[in-house]
């Protein structure tokens, strides 16, 4: 059995006023549409400690921040690629 990947979208207040909460519906469009939910893991997470350039995703030790609801797919698209 593979181990899931990863994903965390940050809940802090900082990310989260920066649209977070959007985000979490888009990346679970995401991971339904292409059928992930055995390979992968999302949940929300505290705080990344990089707050000014929210909103901030990650995939296993990668932050990727600045994520926008327009940009999602793609950046999923790309960072899951050996998945899909
Ligand atoms: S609130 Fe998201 S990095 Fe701090």
């Amino acid at each position: 059995m593979l181990n899931k990947r990863n994903i965390a979208i940050c809940m802090g207040s900082s990310c989260f006023s920066r649209g977070n909460n959007e985000l979490i519906s888009e990346i679970q469009k995401f991971i339904r549409m292409h059928s992930l939910e055995d390979k992968v893991s999302f949940r929300g997470d505290h705080c990344f400690s990089n707050c000014s350039e929210g909103p901030n995703l990650r995939i296993e030790e990668l932050i990727i921040p600045n994520i926008k609801k327009e940009t999602i797919a793609d950046i999923l698209k790309k960072e899951l690629s050996d998945l899909l």
